[in-house]
């Protein structure tokens, strides 16, 4: 604990005299949420991390989360200097869909609108007419259903099949997923629920679409806890990474969450219930950034920023 507050400390300081503000995802550990919170930084999903790093006057963004993140900050803010704690926290979504394979299945649907989750690289972002978050999929598919448009969706099969679902949109898909969400489990979901008839169940859409069709709330890290704040329920079954627990708590002193299960008895899992790349971003990776950001600085090709910054600024000014 004492090492902990010492870290903190001379983060606190480092921030101030390198004019640098941190700005952390929900699946971030406690720590580096709080620390966030305590500096005049954020702790947000991943679309208030993109608005919130744009609009921040700071000279230097620190951003606690995975690398499309800190891509999507150094699109945004070329002129800012974007710093990772670790270039290494990347995400199984943007692993499973490289630029070549994404291009190519494009290549053979030419008619058809590329709507792209924004958990992908700057060179997919660039190929995309549209990206999207979990916080506004559903409305920007609706609307681009109801133009009549036929869509391309990449790379999240579990979110595209929930929104194809919802909208009935005609929609080919990237055959991706979510490490973390794809293992939770339907029977062991069921059987909790029964055993909490009171629980709420809340389920970030890139978990399977039949753990998602067990949800009283269906949405995004900050959608979710919004939930957990306005429902009425004192009990909550939360389908998706632990790290979000954090901030329900905090909002929520009173009520109980309940971590969904990720494997049936005596299974196990790669990755439950929390993102190992999240899980890179630590109070040590944090100083040393701040002090050496050699090897943690992120760049983005340039000759891709105009493409990716379109599709993006569409979606800001959609959800705006
Ligand atoms: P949101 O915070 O936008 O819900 O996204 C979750 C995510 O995939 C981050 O890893
Ligand atoms: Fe990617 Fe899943 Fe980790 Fe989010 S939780 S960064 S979607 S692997």
């Amino acid at each position: 604990e004492q090492e902990k507050q010492t870290y903190k400390d001379r983060i606190k300081q480092l921030l101030i005299e390198k004019d640098a503000v941190l700005v952390a995802h929900y699946y971030t550990d406690p720590e580096i949420q709080a620390l966030a919170e305590e500096t005049g930084g954020c702790v947000a999903d991943s679309l208030e991390m993109a608005r919130f790093g744009n609009k921040h006057p700071a000279k230097t963004l620190i951003v606690a989360g995975v690398r499309f993140m800190g891509e999507t900050a150094k699109v945004l803010t070329p002129e800012k200097t974007v710093v990772m704690p670790t270039l290494e926290a990347t995400c199984s979504l943007d692993l499973g869909c490289p630029i070549e394979e994404f291009n190519k299945f494009c290549d053979q649907h030419p008619e058809r609108t590329v709507v792209v989750y924004a958990n992908t690289s700057t060179a997919v972002k660039a190929r995309a007419d549209w990206i999207v978050t979990s916080s506004c999929a559903l409305e920007i598919v609706d609307y681009l259903d109801a133009k009549g448009e036929k869509i391309l969706w990449g790379p999240d099969k579990h979110l595209g099949n929930y929104i194809q679902k919802q909208t009935d949109a005609d929609m080919l898909m990237w055959q991706g997923a979510c490490i973390v969400h794809d293992e939770f489990k339907t029977k062991a979901l069921s059987d909790m629920k029964a055993l909490h008839p009171d629980a709420a169940v809340l389920v970030h859409p890139e978990s399977p679409i039949d753990v998602v069709d067990l949800a009283d709330k269906v949405g995004s890290t900050s959608q979710l806890i919004k939930a957990a704040q306005e429902l009425p329920n004192k009990k909550f079954i939360v389908a998706t990474d632990r790290g979000i627990f954090y901030k329900m708590q905090q909002l929520c002193p009173d009520k109980e969450f309940f971590e969904a299960p990720t494997a049936g008895e005596g299974a196990t899992c790669k990755s439950c219930a929390h993102c190992p790349w999240m899980a890179m971003n630590g109070l040590k990776e944090i100083e040393d950034a701040l002090l050496d950001p050699t090897g943690k600085e992120v760049f983005v090709d340039m000759s891709l920023r105009d493409g990716a910054l379109k599709s993006l600024n569409r979606m800001l000014d959609f959800a705006a």
